[in-house]
């Protein structure tokens, strides 16, 4: 049997209970947060708040902090360059549109970071990609390295493996790559002498980052060479010379090859309206190098750390010019952020020869290390040293590490990767 409950209280009830709103009262709403506020001291929590969040955004330093990050460098700052992409141009680039909406590099409002950008390193496992990655993370940036790994090694930023901003990405750059980046610094090549032949990169890589800088809108920097001055017959050499370069020699693979990235990166943005920048980069050395690629500053150390002889080609007396390699990142990142296409020339003025730069190697290592000539190479340039005006006048960059302080700081890390241990090379002041 189903039960069923019946309620019969309702025949009897008188049905007077109906619903009368109360009269309205419209002032009442609007007030009721204004009484909200006063009540318990809310309001002067709430002024309270907005004092100690202004404190915050104004004494806060800046994102953009130009110092280095690895303790391997000496501690040298740059006076903040001015980011602004805007000025003495008239019709904006397609970099430039895209950048208004992406990013306001405009005027950042007081204690308002910076927006961080998304920036493509090629060659960013290498000797010097690996420590523009560091000054970029360090920025507040995100960065894709791609590297094949044909010289870089992973060690070199396996430090931000953990950082959700860093990314990498095993590619050659011969294969076309689609990414959506801000801007691309192409570094990658084989840049050491040992690996100078048969190598298709600096054109058909360079070629394959333009097209991509030109899909996406990206402003792309290409780092050339000062090889591209060849053997020089201007000295010091300034970007207005031509150079004298053997376009068949045992060295023409790399410096021809960088010649035509040059031209490559000049006709994308005469022709297709990329934002390109170039700079020309002079010897440098500090660690991360190579330990055995061939190029003078890391063979004599090695050479001096193991106790071998010191190998001079020739008489000794050809030149060179050695930056520190925290100033040519400096360098790079001024002249990406900066209005100035180039080519630049990013190196130190100092002028060594060979026989010097031994002496200042025994010195630092080993005073007891012999020297041991050998006939010259093939090509080898007689002089070489950056005349930087206009980097100093265009960038405001010139060089701040010396060679006597920058030397031991590679020196440390060439001991640590050759025999394992930590003692310090050398200390900087
Ligand atoms: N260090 C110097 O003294 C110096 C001087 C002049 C110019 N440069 C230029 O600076 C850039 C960096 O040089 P570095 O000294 O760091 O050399 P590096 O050999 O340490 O770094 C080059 C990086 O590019 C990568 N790479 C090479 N070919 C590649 C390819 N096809 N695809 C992807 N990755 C590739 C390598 O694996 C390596 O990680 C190079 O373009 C070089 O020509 C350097």
């Amino acid at each position: 049997m189903s039960s069923e409950l019946t309620f019969r209280g309702h025949e009897t009830q008188q049905v007077n209970d109906e619903y009368s709103p109360k009269p309205n009262k419209p002032w009442l709403s609007e007030i009721r947060p204004i009484r909200y506020m006063l009540r318990e001291q809310r309001l002067v929590f709430v002024l309270i708040g907005i004092v100690i969040a202004t404190l915050f955004f104004t004494l806060a330093p800046s994102s953009s902090s130009t110092s280095s990050s690895s303790s391997s460098f000496p501690t040298v700052r740059y006076e903040p360059h001015p980011i602004s992409y805007f000025e003495h141009e008239s019709k904006p680039t397609p970099y430039q549109q895209r950048s208004a909406v992406v990013h306001s590099f405009g005027k950042v409002p007081l204690g308002l970071k910076r927006k961080g950008l998304r920036i493509v390193v090629t060659g960013g496992a290498g000797f010097v990609g690996s420590h523009l990655v560091d000054r970029l993370i360090e920025r507040g940036d995100s960065v894709i390295v791609v590297d094949n790994f044909f010289t870089g090694r992973k060690e070199n930023v396996m430090h931000h493996f953990r950082n959700p901003r860093f990314e990498l990405i095993r590619h050659d750059v011969v294969e076309p790559l689609l990414l959506e980046v801000d801007q691309i610094y192409h570094l990658a090549c084989p840049a050491s002498p040992v690996h100078y032949k048969f190598n298709p990169t600096n054109v058909v890589g360079t070629l394959n980052m333009l097209g991509l800088a030109k899909r996406i809108g990206a402003r792309f920097l290409l780092t050339s060479t000062s090889e591209v001055y060849g053997d020089p017959l201007q000295h010091p050499q300034k970007e207005t010379y031509w150079g004298n370069v053997n376009p068949i020699g045992v060295r023409s693979c790399y410096d021809e090859g960088k010649r035509t990235a040059e031209t490559l990166t000049m006709d994308y943005h005469r022709g297709a309206e990329v934002e390109v920048r170039i700079a020309r980069i002079f010897n440098t050395y500090g660690p991360r190098m190579c330990l055995d690629d061939g190029r003078v500053v890391s063979n004599f150390v090695a050479q001096a750390l193991r106790k071998e002889p010191l190998t001079v080609y020739g008489d000794g007396k050809q030149t060179r010019s050695f930056q520190y390699v925290s100033d040519l990142v400096e360098g790079l990142m001024r002249l990406m952020e900066g209005e100035h296409v180039g080519p630049f020339n990013l190196g130190n003025p100092g002028e060594f020869t060979m026989l010097e730069l031994a002496k200042v190697v025994q010195e630092t290592i080993d005073p007891e290390a012999k020297i041991e000539y050998r006939p010259n190479t093939e090509d080898d340039p007689h002089k070489r040293k950056p005349d930087i005006t206009k980097a100093k006048e265009q960038l405001g960059w010139e060089p701040k590490v010396d060679l006597h302080t920058g030397l031991p700081l590679m020196v440390s890390d060439f001991r640590q990767r050759i025999f394992g241990d930590h003692k310090e090379g050398g200390t900087v002041a």
